[in-house]
């Protein structure tokens, strides 16, 4: 079955993308420990890629086991999309996703991102560049040559399909969709919806939140569920997104609001169990372990990287044990992989922990 009918048949739980989180070791552990459905990776700059910027290939690093992969774009000018699009099907991943709902200043803060939100004729731009791309890509042999890619740049891609371990026989049209908001500074979905729909994207992810809420409020997934409705028999699929704590939860959502699919995205930090079918209080020392884990994966992924950017996730899987202030306390401190063996997780065990 192709990425495309996956989509189509079948009700998915995901992982969705997150900046600094769901990087290659995140996505390789938890591909290990409790498998999502679909992963993105963590979004990349349209106008940084085609740009041939060499660092982030590290962000589009992925291993075979962790299909379908969804790889993601930001940015707000079509040709860099056209461009990144032919890299990314060059890369092999199994779709690409139009990031429309980041609220950071930086991003939305420059017309990219929930900026788009106001002005589909871009987006519109935008999409139809995407989808050229994917197009044009399949129907062309080697299409990547014609692009005019730096050297160092050809040989950094070389180096990332050689990773991923790619089949050179498979060449498949990489699904086109987009992740979105309920609307900038008012809900508009209906309207923005409409426009989405009538471009014919495989997939539209709705964030149940406005630009302006941020993270503020509850996820408004009577909202999500107009868009649902307003998109049957149109061939493309809406899942929803926002608050949802686990498999078993994202499951209630499909059937109580009709959408084809949820992305979990901040329960999955410092908690790859949230995609394992049953729900279940996870002992301090397999917490401790699946750290161990995480370190050791990141080190070997991004040996050159520091390791400084893992405590925020450390810290997250102490999340609902009972002494988890002082282990907080220690793993701001850990600056090796002998400092986190040290720290004694087992005392929860004889404390009992509480459920996450
Ligand atoms: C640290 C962080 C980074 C994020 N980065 C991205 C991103 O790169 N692309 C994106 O579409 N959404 C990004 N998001 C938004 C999430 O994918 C998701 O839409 C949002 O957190 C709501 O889902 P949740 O309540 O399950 O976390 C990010 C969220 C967080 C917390």
């Amino acid at each position: 079955m192709n990425f495309k009918s996956y989509i189509k048949n079948n009700k998915i739980v995901g992982l969705s993308p997150m900046d600094g989180v769901t990087d290659e070791a995140m996505r390789l552990l938890q591909a290990k420990v409790a498998k999502a459905d679909v992963v993105f990776t963590e979004f990349v700059s349209a106008e940084g890629l085609s740009n041939g910027g060499i660092k982030l290939f590290q962000k589009l690093l992925y291993s075979p086991n962790e299909r379908p992969i969804i790889a993601q774009l930001f940015g707000k000018n079509p040709d860099s999309f056209y461009k990144s699009t032919i890299i990314l099907s060059e890369l092999g991943f199994d779709g690409i996703d139009i990031n429309m709902g980041c609220p950071s200043k930086k991003v939305s803060g420059h017309g990219s991102g929930a900026a788009l939100i106001d002005n589909p004729q871009l987006a519109i731009e935008i999409i139809r560049a995407v989808r050229a791309g994917t197009m044009d890509w399949y129907q062309q042999e080697n299409l990547i040559e014609k692009i005019g890619l730096k050297n160092k740049t050809k040989q950094q891609l070389d180096e990332n399909k050689k990773y991923s371990n790619l089949d050179k026989n498979k060449k498949d049209i990489l699904t086109v969709s987009v992740k979105t908001r309920l609307g900038t500074k008012e809900i508009t979905i209906e309207k923005w919806a409409e426009v989405l729909i009538k471009e014919e994207i495989d997939l539209l992810t709705i964030h149940g939140r406005t630009l302006r809420q941020g993270y503020a409020g509850l996820t408004n997934w009577e909202e999500i569920a107009k868009v649902v409705k307003m998109a049957k028999n149109s061939g493309v699929a809406v899942w929803g997104n926002g608050d949802v704590f686990s498999r078993q939860e994202a499951v209630l959502k499909i059937e109580r609001y009709g959408v084809g699919g949820v992305l979990i995205g901040r329960k999955a930090i410092g908690n790859p169990w949230v995609f394992e079918e049953k729900e279940r209080s996870v002992s301090a020392e397999e917490r401790k372990k699946i750290m161990l884990e995480h370190l050791e994966i990141f080190q070997k992924v991004f040996p050159n990287r520091k390791t400084d950017c893992l405590r925020s996730k450390f810290l997250a899987y102490t999340k609902g044990l009972r002494n988890a202030k002082q282990l907080r306390k220690q793993i701001v401190r850990i600056e090796t992989k002998k400092d986190l063996l040290k720290i004694d997780f087992e005392i929860n065990d004889r404390m009992g922990n509480v459920d996450r």
